[in-house]
């Protein structure tokens, strides 16, 4: 045993260290991987033990879609559980933040990120994280950055914590003078929890200045003006927030750090933006090379190129993820089209007229490859989802100009030359047109869009759809099929059967219904034996020889709730909801539709059982003929 931990300190202690030199030396570049690998080795050799980053889709989060910081994986150990891997830890963890879409093509939103971290649980405080943020930043071995360009921010202090005296008193021990730690309030200098309740603290910041002139009297570290290059986060976690909005102390605190590495290669090697690292210029290159147009030839040409690479690259990492989402119109699939789809429409703007998303995702995976082996083992899916979703929505564009000609010679007769809301959002409507082009149109002919008109259409159909939306998630069912609608009705003795037979923390955690199958998940901790599958089986094909039928009543949420109905997403509910009852079986809150009696399904059976994320197991069920 001995040996090996010889030879690693050796390696960290002395070959590494002199590796470095030599590259400094000869002026090497630092690539992407070698930057990554020297943050984990650093960490390594302060006794920390690297994890694998987690997938893009929280697990049991359904207050976000992505995973937008590293914390979220660890969520559970920063509250408290014990970590397998132990209690120092490094990773690098793969991020998706789509608050700011629409800001991406400036030089540095962007929709994906790599964050690296190095994680205390329970163990280290601020003292050791600050000391070693500060050893790597500035020691020649590791970043090599000017200690006289670093300055920081700490907790200034409010009702709820106070003012961070602490992180002060270590900077001034690395001898970051006084006036280069800012202390800032909360907005700046707090990290809250992944969802509305959990781990949260005070964070101290680390900027390099980049040597601009300041851009006014008030230029300080967080100014977005560019002279302050935020590098890093150490993040104290120390309370956890409850759900009434009040900080209770943990017993031990955490620390959480972040280094973006996209953004701290693109400082370290002197580059304007991220797009000229050698995680983008791949893909502009590619691009480049499809539509025959120069990056550098206009401010609106470079945004172009910009979102496509961002946000194919995101896409690949969506449909490369372990939890196989795929374009759709709810959640994380929506954001997927969402990004598709505004690829597709600036690919247009740069003249490209054929699907090429295959190409530049190719661009992407080459980027990858031996970094995320995952998006390796899933090219095929990625390739061809991108291939399906950009056919399908160059089709609803070829269908909308269609449509758009057919209406123009009216629209031109219209002495305002203005075409009404009413118009644009029916072309975006029916034909998923988006309105930005109706406006490029339009004005090709010398008409405008209304498009206050277009937002109030927009609004009036949100409400709508989003209730719609809601239903499919609710219900799971891609179409109202007599099959699909059979196995609805299934959904709802299995779900009772589960609760009776596991027990009562049996909860939906989500369905999908096809007219060939049914795929429910519910949280359960451990594989179901085969007794107890049997014994929900029995109970299901019981209700079904007994032919319960099935009756829906319309009431409030609470007179459901009264009732003791199973409802998932509870907040989401109108106020008015539908009931559906199986006899005196199941009673449970659900959008429909279902059969008249159970007698019609026929004969149940369960395919599969198996974990599909910590705490929640996937059940995949067929009705079959009854004999
Ligand atoms: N989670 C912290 C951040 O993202 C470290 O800045």
């Amino acid at each position: 045993m001995r040996q090996p931990l010889f030879f690693k300190l050796i390696y960290y202690e002395a070959i590494r260290p002199i590796e470095r030199i030599i590259s400094v030396l000869y002026n090497d570049t630092m690539t992407a991987n070698e930057f990554r690998q020297m943050y984990i080795d650093f960490f390594i050799s302060k006794q920390h033990v690297e994890i694998s980053g987690k997938s893009l889709i929280p697990d049991n989060d359904p207050t976000v879609l992505f995973t937008t910081a590293g914390m979220h994986p660890l969520v559970p150990y920063l509250l408290g559980q014990d970590h397998p891997a132990g209690k120092r830890l490094v990773d690098v963890q793969k991020c998706i933040r789509t608050g700011d879409i629409e800001e991406v093509g400036d030089a540095s939103h962007l929709t994906f990120f790599e964050m690296l971290g190095n994680w205390s649980l329970r163990d280290y405080f601020k003292k050791e994280a600050i000391a070693w943020s500060y050893e790597f930043l500035t020691s020649p071995q590791y970043l090599g950055l000017e200690h006289d360009r670093l300055s920081v921010t700490i907790f200034a202090g409010d009702e709820d914590a106070p003012y961070d005296q602490e992180s002060y008193d270590i900077w001034r021990s690395l001898n970051i003078p006084h006036e280069r730690i800012y202390p800032l309030p909360k907005e700046d200098n707090w990290w809250g929890p992944a969802g509305k309740t959990g781990p949260c603290g005070p964070d101290s910041e680390m900027f390099y200045d980049t040597g601009l002139e300041p851009c006014g009297a008030d230029c300080r570290p967080g100014c977005s003006c560019g002279k302050y290059f935020e590098v890093w986060n150490d993040v104290f976690m120390q309370y956890n927030k409850q759900a009434d909005g009040t900080y209770e102390l943990l017993p031990k605190p955490c620390v959480d750090t972040g280094m973006g590495v996209e953004r701290t290669l693109t400082m370290l090697l002197g580059l304007k933006n991220v797009y000229e690292t050698e995680l983008f210029t791949p893909i502009i290159n590619s691009i480049a090379a499809i539509s025959g147009r120069d990056y550098a030839e206009s401010e609106s040409v470079t945004a172009s190129f910009r979102v496509i690479a961002d946000h194919i690259k995101t896409s690949v990492m969506i449909l490369g993820d372990d939890y196989g989402v795929k374009p759709s119109n709810i959640g994380q699939g929506y954001i997927l089209r969402r990004l598709i789809r505004r690829a597709v429409r600036h690919g247009l703007k740069l003249g490209i007229e054929e699907n090429f998303l295959s190409t530049v995702a190719e661009a992407v995976l080459k980027i990858y490859r031996g970094v995320y082996n995952e998006l390796t083992e899933r090219r095929d899916t990625i390739i061809s989802e991108l291939t399906l979703e950009e056919t399908q929505f160059r089709r609803t564009l070829e269908h909308g100009h269609r449509e758009f000609d057919k209406v123009l010679p009216n629209l031109l007769r219209n002495p305002r030359k203005i075409i009404p809301g009413r118009v644009a959002f029916h072309l975006y409507d029916t034909f998923g047109f988006p309105v930005e082009l109706t406006e490029e149109l339009a004005s090709e002919h010398g008409l405008t869009v209304d498009k206050d008109g277009f937002e109030n259409e927009f609004k009036k159909h949100q409400e709508t759809s989003k209730k719609g939306a809601d239903k499919v998630f609710k219900g799971g069912l891609q179409d109202n099929s007599v099959m699909s609608t059979r196995y609805h009705t299934a959904t709802h003795l299995l779900h009772e059967a589960l609760r009776r037979v596991l027990g009562d923390h049996v909860a939906q955690k989500g369905s999908n219904i096809t007219p060939e199958r049914l795929r429910f998940d519910f949280v359960h901790n451990q594989p179901m034996t085969d007794e107890e599958k049997k014994a929900v089986e029995e109970m299901v094909n019981k209700k079904i020889a007994e032919n319960l039928q099935i009756s829906m009543d319309t009431m409030t949420l609470q007179q459901a709730r009264d009732l003791n109905a199973r409802a998932l997403f509870e907040g989401k509910y109108d106020e008015q909801v539908k009931v559906y009852r199986i006899g005196d079986f199941s009673t449970e809150v659900c959008g429909g539709p279902h059969v008249k009696a159970a007698g019609e399904l026929g004969v149940f059976k369960i395919m599969k059982e198996q974990s599909i994320s910590r705490g929640v197991r996937r059940i995949r069920g067929v009705l079959m003929e009854g004999g």
